[in-house]
This record gives structure tokens, sequence and C-alpha cells, in this order.
């Protein structure tokens, strides 16, 4: 059988971009934000600047090869409910992060407010992705197609002839 190559290369993309983001997110928060709060607005415009290229790169790779994957798994998981209620909502808390990712490396005035409380707004972000992963990690293990095709299996032959 040939190897799911599309398959993989989005795998690589959504989790190294995961990882990325959130981890680049997690030593902002824990060990450069803390020094950085008696450095020069130099010192953080500098790393702002750098690590904005990363957020836009990573919010990129993951919509790209999130919206392949979600496409992709759709037919295996009609009707499936927990994958959709996995996945749908973690989509949701995801455009959520993108969003204050973006506005914490942004310079508009209208989102300032944000950059004032970077502190609290990156707390937010590290939360949601971390429960991001744990719904994504639901969805990839308790509702693969094989969990749903022996829960059919499992299911009163008389229910299963009403859900087909
Ligand atoms: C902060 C943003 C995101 C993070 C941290 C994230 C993280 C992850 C991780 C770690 C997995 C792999 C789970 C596993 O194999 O154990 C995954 C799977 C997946 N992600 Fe994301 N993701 C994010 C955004 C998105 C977005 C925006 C979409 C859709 C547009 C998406 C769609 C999917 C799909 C469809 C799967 C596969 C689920 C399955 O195979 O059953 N993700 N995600």
């Amino acid at each position: 059988m040939d190897p799911d190559l599309l398959g993989i290369l989005m795998r690589w993309l959504h989790v190294g971009s995961a990882i990325v983001l959130l981890g680049g997110t997690i030593c902002l928060k824990f060990v450069v934000g803390p020094v950085l709060n008696d450095q020069s607005p130099e010192l953080r415009e500098a790393i702002r600047g750098r690590w904005k290229k990363f957020v836009h790169a990573g919010i990129a790779g993951l919509l790209v090869s999130g919206l392949v994957n979600y496409i992709r798994a759709l037919p295996q998981h009609q009707g499936d409910g927990l994958w959709h209620a996995m996945v749908d909502t973690k989509i949701i808390l995801a455009l959520a992060v993108f969003f204050i990712a973006s506005v914490l490396v942004g310079r508009s005035k209208g989102t300032q407010k944000f950059r004032d409380n970077a502190g609290k707004w990156t707390t937010i972000v590290v939360l949601l992705g971390l429960l991001i992963v744990a719904l994504s990690g639901v969805a990839k293990v308790a509702t693969s197609p094989k969990a749903s095709e022996a829960a059919v299996e499992n299911t009163d032959p008389r229910d299963a002839a009403l859900a087909r």
C-alpha cells in the first residue's frame, strides 16, 4: 500500500506548527518575558519583531494543514458526534488563539490594550493552546474510524439499522 504522503506532510506541518507556536509562547511567558520586564523597549521591540515572523508562519501552517486534515477526515467521521465536538470546538478556540497571538505581535492602535496586558493574554493563549492539543488528542484516539466502526458493531443491531 502506497504511503499517504499528503497525510504525512500535513501531519508534520500541523504538529510542527503547533510545537513552534505553543512552545514558543510558553518560552516567552515563563522564560523570556520575566527577564524582559526591566529591559529596554528597543530589546522588547527586537524580540517582538523576530517572534512575529514565527507567529504568522505558525498560524499559516496550522490553517493550511488543519483545513486539509479536516476535509480529508470528514468522510471517515460522518455522524461521529464526539469527533465533531472535539475538532469543531478546537477550531473555534484556535481562531481565538490566532487573533490574540496576532495582536500581541501587532502594532495597530486599536489593539494596544492587548499588548498593555501582554502577560494576561499570553497566559490565555497558553491555556487555550493546551486545551486545543488535549481536544485534538481525544479526537485522534477516542474517535478513530476503527473506534467508530467498533461503536457501531457494539450497538444493538436494531439501533445500528436506524443509524445507517
Ligand atoms: C492553535 C491551533 C492548533 C493547535 C495547537 C492544533 C494541534 C493539533 C494537534 C496536536 C493535532 C494532532 C492530534 C494527534 O494526532 O494526537 C491536531 C489534529 C488536527 N487538527 Fe489541529 N491544531 C490547531 C488548529 C487547527 C485548525 C485551525 C484546524 C482546522 C482548520 C485543525 C484541524 C485539525 C484536524 C482535522 C486534526 C486531525 C484530527 C484527527 O485526525 O482526527 N487544527 N491538531
